[in-house]
This record gives structure tokens, C-alpha cells and sequence, in this order.
């Protein structure tokens, strides 16, 4: 507990602790004090100078130390000679700061004024306009002329591209190193620094790709002037002319808050489409910041491949036909399929989605199968985080496992959240089969081989090695849990093994303790909750089942091998984006809308169920999931409710464990954080919007709630990867992949690999493969051509193969792999 101080600022009294610095002190008291190279969230730098003010101290005798007091008793305050910076100096006992005496006034006016001399004042093009602290303090404090000549602005060559997503203007960097401070500081990707000095200081980028890192919108965000700014939205709208609403990113489990900016676009008819994406203040998720593909994968929403009519297939053909005919086949064929109804669901359904989905299959006597690679939502119900965790808040004698996940490409937010608490001095544990950049901050490294998940976690629980004694003694636990290399039983057993310990160390049942999965979306956990399960041996099931009802998976695209089940199903529709590769086969196809058409809530990895609204008017004829789904239930005879998804969450709250109570209005509540976003106050956070539309609701599992919990039985499997011949392919998940949500973004296809394996040097060499070099994979009689990257990280005997990069496996098997030449030759 830090001691408290009391000072005054511009004549108001505050107490504040002691590390404040004079900067924060004067905002908590409703203060602006101008700043530019100052970042809450960033180490003080001391750059600018555009935050100097006056400081006085109080005087002590120095003979005896004690306060000089003036005639009235009070304590006598020197003011030294020279201004200070706000952002560099603590807030002291009887201190006294003045923020805006003729003195700061002219020294602010100065500041502008010198920074002004090379920033081109290209205000009216520019895409910070009307969201720039230096255009706004320059309105408000800055002089109306300038000694310098306008010749003698620097005049610089504008439109650098720092790399494929970041543009730099070199003129308008006033050189407060936020951006480079933001990678280094905060994202441990210093791919970004300063070159030359003076006025030929610049920011120039030191990697290949360039600024090859997974955090760089973020820099454009903090960035206080239009330095820097995205190739997806430079020239693209002015701040002033685009609504904003309220949403989360649909990608990962981490459920960052974004906002979606939108604007009637003449290209699109008129239409409104979204401009950009920004992230939205949740200190308990995302704080203030998000990675590059939740801020430029949103392009898919206006793909003009998206579906915006109901298709039949007639004479062979999918035709368009209208809602009517399309849901009177559907009802005709579940009517008749009855317990026959199996409905495979993927994880990008919101919870309203969910709702109905079940409850339509649960009224009909079908079976509910999530398309997922990974077990243990159940399991995350019960010891999951407990209600109220907030990771930032790990730090010593705190610990972390992190466990069959490469949580940067996994969940980029979390990886910076884990990183941040093992800064804090949290012990990190990370236990993978390779080498991944989450081993940068770990106190502990288990490297066990693919298989061998829960056996490794297992070993944790009561063992006496100091990995196992930092995790038991530590005073909070979390674990995550990934899928890297499990298929779906040995998932299940790795969820269980991380459960036990938990258990077993006592680290459940409360905040900042508990289980996480690392699913590969965003609500794949809500879809447990809602009674999905992934199964094994699906395609013996498809093949007799009477009638298969798919929304939002592709389970075709994930493993081709089912298509020939599929088609040996009574009937299959499918409700989707797009024409999947499923969808393609299907005899009906039902337009879904996506997520920024619509509102709904997803349930986090944490379990935080968070609300968003619709940013977008409905596409052509599509209907959100939960509606569709609520007509089918009314020609089936099945109530469900389907006029708004508000109303839908009213029935969740009263059916569905753990989500009682929830409600649209609760999970709107916002309560003030810190730092303060506003966005266009001169105590600048940068664009991240400030949240006043919901922080959600974390779930209470049952371990909290009382319920008894006991260690589950771990059971043998027996791998069910083939023969063991070849190599074991291991599918990894890559940020960006060939996935029809990252494909449309234009703007992320350059870093998009091309259909790739990893491989180790020496097994490159045992099979004659260079690196680069095109192979064939044989799989399931199958062939297929993709380039060989070597990497020494990866094990003896193993590729890694990124998922939806070519090669269309869903759990590790063996394959064989022949150099192309060979194969030719
Ligand atoms: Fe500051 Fe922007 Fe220049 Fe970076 S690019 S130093 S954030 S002005
Ligand atoms: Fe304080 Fe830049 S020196 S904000």
C-alpha cells in the first residue's frame, strides 16, 4: 500500500498516492494538462515539453528540517525559477502546481510554436483532422503567427510506407516517440526507432517485413499527430463524418471491445460500410489497445461474396428462392428427421444464436455437435476465472501456466496481458512441445513431446520440482490451456489435467484463479455453455443422420473427408456468410447476417459476456441466426423467441446455468476507468474510444458459487493418429490465415503466408528439401503441393502445419512428404 499525499492544484486540494505523477494528479482532479509525448499507459519520456508548469514545494529550514511556515501558519512554498514537466515529476507532500499562469501560457504558445516550424500544416487532407491534439491545442493555446518562415518547413517526401499496414508521413511527426516507446514498452516488438538527429530525426523501421509486428495499428492510435496511419484508412474519411458503434471483435477468445466506424460510401450505392475499426476502453479485457487483425480483418462483412438470398437446390443447382419456400423445405425435412436432426454449430454463433439453435434441437429430440478441435468448456464452466479477475492485476507472487498454446497467433491479447504480469514479477510457467515468443518472460520452460499435454500438467500436481512449488505456493493461479497438438481426446484430458491442478493447488473458486481455453473463436465457449459438444467419429454419425442443420461452420472446409458423409445425410442445410465448401453441397442454404448487422453477446475465454450493437444495416435478404432459427421453430411448432435478441437473453437468464440474471442492460453498465479516454481532451490517450455502452458480465462458475468440485479422472487414449509412419503433421494456429474472415482484407494479404509446412534443418536435410522448396504432402490418398519453410524450432519428426493454409487437417496424423522434384523426377 503506497503512502498517500496531499497537494494542490491550481488551488483545489487533492490526495493522491505517492508515485503520482503531476500529470495524473491533475487529470484525477479534473485538470487538463496538455501533453503530447506523455502516454498513460507508457513509461514518462520527458520529450515534448508541452506540459510544463509551475511547481512549488515547501520550504524546510535547513539547519533543522523543519517546514517554513508564513505569518498565517501556513507552510511557506518556494516556486523555482524554470517550468517543469508534468509528465516526468511525482506529486510531493504540500506541493503546489499551477497549470495555467501566463508563465505555462507562454511557454505552451512557444511549444506549438516550435513544433509547428516542421509539422506541414496539411490539416484539411490530413487523417487525424478533427481527432489531432496538436490541430486542437493549437486552436486553443497556440500563437496566431509564427517567427519562422513557412519556406523553411522541412518538406519532406510524405507517404513512407513503414510496411505493408503503416504509413509514415515524416513531416508531421513531432518526434514524441510514442510509437516507439508503444513497441518496444509495450509490445516487445521494437521494430520501430529513431534515425539521424535534430530536424532529420525520423522513424524509420529495422525489420523485414517491415514493422513485422501483430500491435501496429496501435501506434496510429497513440501517435498524437497524422504521423502514422493505416493503409486501410489514410484518405479513407474524415473522423467527423463516420458514425460509431459499440462492438466486439469477432475473431478470438479474448473479446477485445472495438468500435465500428461507418459511412455512406458512393462506391457502395449509398450505402453505409464500415470505415475502420478502432478499440474500445476495457481494462478488464483489451485496456486500450488491439491486434492488427481485429483492426483489419473486418473486410469480409462487405465481401460481395457474402450470401443475400436463401438458396434451394433444384435440378442440382442452388437457385434463389424466397424465405418461404427455402424455410417450408427446411421444416418439411426436420419435421420428418425428428431425433434424425443433428445440428453442428461453430464458434462465431453469438449466445441468442446458440439459444435458439438448442433449444430447436433439444424440442425435436436432434443431437447439438460443436465444430470445434478442443474439449474442456465444461470444465472452464466450473473452475474457469472466478467473477471480478482482471489479469492486470497478476503480479508477484502470482502465477501463470500457459500451456499447448502459442498465445501471440492464438489470442495476441492475452499474450500482452500474460506478458504484463510476468513483468509485474508473476511466475510464468510455459510448457509447449516448441519454442514460442511467450518463452521471453517465463520464469519456468517444460518442453515435453506432442502427446505427452496432460501427462506434462499432470507432473505439476504435488511434484516437488520448483516449477511445480512456484505454482502451488503462488497466491492467484490461471491456466491456459491451447489445442496445439491435441486431437479432440487428448484435449480432453489436457483440460481435465489443468483442472486438477488447479484444484489440487487450490486456485479455483475465486478472482484471478481459474482455467482459460485458448478456443479458435469467440464464442466457443458460449457454445458449451449452451450444450454443444464436439464429437469424435463425426462422419460415421453425418452418414445417418436424417437431416444436418449447419450454421456458421464449414466443417467440409476444415476436413474435406466429410463431404462424402454429408452427402450420404438424409438433407443437409446450411446457414452461413458464405458459400462454404459446405454450403456448396448443401440442398439449402440460408443467409446469415455477421456481426456488425446485428446485435448479440459473445462469452469470452474468461467468461465475460459482452454486448454489441449493430453497426450496419441488414444485407440484402439475410437474417440474423437466432431469428432464422425462431422462424424455423414456429412451422415446426417449437416457441421460440425471435423479434430481438434482448429478448432472447431474458430466456437465457432464466434457463441456462451460470447466465441467470444477465440482462441488455447490465451488460451495458459502464463504471469510469483509468486512464481517462477522451478522446479529444488535451491529456490525450490517443483515438481508442472510451467505453459507455458495457463492460459486460464475467460469469460466476461453480466453483465460486459453492458447488463442490472434485479432480476428474484422466483416461488413456490411444492418440487415434494413423499409422505411425512419416511425419507427425501438427496443426498450428497462424494470426493470419487463407480463412474466409481474413481472406477479403486486401490490405492483410501480404502477410498472409502462402500454403506452407515448418520443418527441423535436419529433417529438411534427410529428405533433400531446401528451404522454399515446394513438396508434396500425401494424405488420405490425397496430394498436395506446399512450400517448406526450415525452422529449428520445431521438433525432430514433426511439421507444423498452419491451420487453413493449404493443407486441410484439423488434429496431428501422420503424413508422408516427398521433395516435388523427386516426385517429378
Ligand atoms: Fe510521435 Fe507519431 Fe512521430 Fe511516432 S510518428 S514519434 S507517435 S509523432
Ligand atoms: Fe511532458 Fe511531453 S514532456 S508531455
Amino acid at each position: 500500500m503506497t503512502d498517500q499525499v496531499t497537494l494542490t492544484i491550481d488551488d483545489k486540494q487533492i490526495v493522491v498516492s505517492e508515485n503520482t505523477l503531476v500529470v495524473d494528479a491533475a487529470k484525477k482532479a479534473g485538470i487538463d494538462v496538455s501533453v503530447f509525448c506523455y502516454h498513460p499507459k507508457l513509461k514518462p519520456a520527458g520529450m515534448c515539453r508541452m506540459c510544463l508548469v509551475e511547481i512549488g514545494r515547501p520550504m524546510r529550514d535547513r539547519s533543522t528540517g523543519e517546514l517554513i511556515l508564513e505569518a498565517g501558519g501556513s507552510p511557506k512554498v518556494q516556486f523555482g525559477p524554470k517550468l517543469e514537466t508534468a509528465c516526468t515529476v511525482c506529486v510531493a507532500e504540500g506541493m503546489v502546481v499551477r497549470t495555467n499562469t501566463e508563465k505555462v501560457q507562454r511557454a505552451r504558445k512557444d511549444v506549438l510554436e516550435f513544433l509547428l516550424t516542421t509539422h506541414p500544416l496539411d490539416c484539411p487532407v490530413c487523417d487525424k483532422g478533427g481527432e489531432c491534439p496538436l490541430q486542437d491545442l493549437t486552436m486553443v493555446y497556440g500563437s496566431g503567427e509564427s517567427r519562422f518562415l513557412f519556406s523553411e518547413k522541412t518538406g519532406r517526401e510524405k507517404h513512407l510506407p513503414l510496411g505493408d499496414l503503416i504509413y509514415l508521413d515524416r513531416e508531421r511527426c513531432i518526434r514524441c516517440g510514442r510509437c516507439v516507446r508503444f513497441q518496444s514498452e509495450i509490445v516487445d516488438d521494437p521494430v520501430i526507432h529513431f534515425t539521424h538527429r535534430g530536424h532529420d530525426l525520423e522513424i524509420f523501421t529495422c525489420s523485414e517485413p517491415g514493422f513485422d509486428s501483430y500491435f501496429s495499428g496501435n501506434t496510429t492510435d497513440i501517435c498524437p499527430v497524422g504521423a502514422l496511419t493505416t493503409t486501410d484508412f489514410r484518405f479513407g474519411a474524415r473522423a467527423w463524418e463516420m458514425r460509431s458503434s459499440a462492438s466486439i471483435c469477432p475473431h478470438c477468445p479474448v473479446g477485445c471491445n472495438i468500435t465500428v466506424n461507418t459511412r455512406r460510401e458512393a462506391t457502395a450505392n449509398g450505402n453505409f460500410v464500415i470505415k475502420r475499426v478502432m478499440p474500445r476502453q476495457n481494462e478488464w479485457v483489451n485496456e486500450i489497445f488491439i491486434c492488427d487483425k481485429g483492426r483489419f480483418a473486418y473486410h469480409y462483412v462487405g465481401s460481395r461474396e457474402r450470401l443475400t438470398r436463401p438458396l434451394v437446390r433444384k435440378n442440382g443447382k442452388l437457385t434463389p428462392v424466397s424465405w418461404k419456400q427455402a424455410l417450408n423445405v427446411v421444416t418439411e425435412k426436420f419435421r420428418r428427421a425428428g431425433a434424425g436432426l443433428h445440428t453442428l454449430v461453430g464458434g462465431h454463433l453469438t449466445n441468442e444464436d446458440l439459444y435458439n439453435l438448442s433449444a430447436l434441437t433439444d424440442a425435436l429430440g436432434g443431437v447439438k455437435v460443436l465444430c470445434s478441435f478442443m474439449a474442456g468448456g465444461d470444465l472452464v464452466a466450473q473452475v474457469g476465472v472466478g467473477q471480478n479477475t482482471n489479469l492486470a492485476e497478476l503480479g508477484r507472487g502470482d502465477a501463470i501456466l500457459v500451456v499447448a498454446s502459442d498465445l501471440e497467433e492464438e489470442a495476441p491479447l492475452w499474450w500482452l496481458r500474460v506478458k504484463q504480469a510476468a513483468e509485474r514479477g508473476a511466475t510464468l510457467l510455459v510448457a509447449n512441445p516448441r519454442p514460442t515468443k511467450t518463452e521471453r518472460y517465463t520464469s519456468h520452460t517444460i518442453r515435453y513431446e506432442y502427446g505427452a499435454e496432460a501427462k506434462t500438467v499432470q507432473s505439476l500436481t504435488g511434484a516437488k520440482n520448483p516449477a511445480a512449488r512456484d505454482f502451488a505456493k503462488a497466491r492467484n493461479a490461471v491456466v491456459f490451456y491451447g489445442s496445439e497438438g491435441t486431437d479432440l481426446a487428448a484435449s480432453e484430458n489436457l483440460a481435465r489435467a489443468c483442472a486438477n491442478l488447479l484444484i489440487k493447488t487450490n486456485h479455483i473458486g475465486r478472482p484471478n484463479n481459474g482455467l482459460i481455453g485458448v478456443w479458435s473463436s469467440p464464442n466457443e465457449q458460449g457454445a458449451w455453455d449452451f450444450g454443444f459438444r464436439p464429437i469424435s467419429g463425426l462422419a460415421a454419425k453425418l452418414q445417418t443422420a436424417s437431416a444436418v442443420y449447419i450454421v456458421g461452420a464449414d466443417p467440409v472446409g476444415d476436413n474435406p473427408s466429410l463431404a462424402e458423409s454429408l452427402c450420404k445425410s438424409g438433407f443437409f442445410v446450411v446457414q452461413d456468410l458464405f458459400l462454404t465448401e459446405t454450403a456448396e453441397l448443401a440442398d439449402v442454404v440460408l443467409p446469415a447476417q455477421s456481426f456488425a448487422e446485428r446485435e448479440g453477446t459473445y462469452t469470452s475465454g474468461e467468461r465475460r459476456v459482452q454486448r454489441f450493437y449493430p453497426a450496419l444495416p441488414p444485407l440484402g435478404d439475410t437474417k440474423a441466426d437466432y431469428t432464422i432459427a425462431a422462424l424455423l421453430g414456429r412451422k415446426l411448432d417449437v416457441k421460440l423467441p425471435g423479434d430481438s435478441a434482448s429478448q432472447v437473453m431474458l430466456h437465457i437468464a432464466e434457463q441456462v446455468a451460470g447466465y441467470n440474471g444477465l440482462d441488455y442492460l447490465k451488460l451495458a453498465e459502464v463504471v469510469e476507468q483509468w486512464p481517462l479516454m477522451e478522446r479529444i481532451k488535451p491529456y490525450y490517450g490517443g483515438t481508442s474510444y472510451e467505453n459507455r455502452q458495457g463492460l459486460g458480465v464475467q460469469l460466476v462458475p461453480s466453483a465460486q458459487r459453492g458447488a463442490e468440485i472434485h479432480p476428474h479422472e484422466i483416461v488413456e487414449t490411444s492418440g487415434g493418429r494413423g499409422e505411425h509412419k512419416g511425419f507427425l503433421a501438427v496443426p498450428v494456429t497462424r494470426l493470419y490465415d487463407q480463412g474466409r474472415l481474413v481472406m477479403p482484407s486486401l490490405v492483410l494479404r501480404p502477410r498472409i503466408p502462402e500454403p506452407l509446412l515448418l520443418l527441423h534443418p535436419s529433417d529438411a536435410t534427410r529428405l533433400s528439401v531446401r528451404d522454399d522448396l515446394e513438396v508434396c504432402v500425401s494424405l488420405n490418398e490425397v496430394t498436395v503441393n506446399l512450400r517448406a519453410r526450415i525452422d529449428d524450432t520445431v521438433p525432430l519428426g514433426v511439421v507444423l502445419v498452419p491451420r487453413s493454409q493449404g493443407l486441410p487437417i484439423f488434429e496431428p496424423m501422420y503424413i508422408e512428404i516427398k521433395p516435388k522434384e523427386v516426385i517429378t523426377s
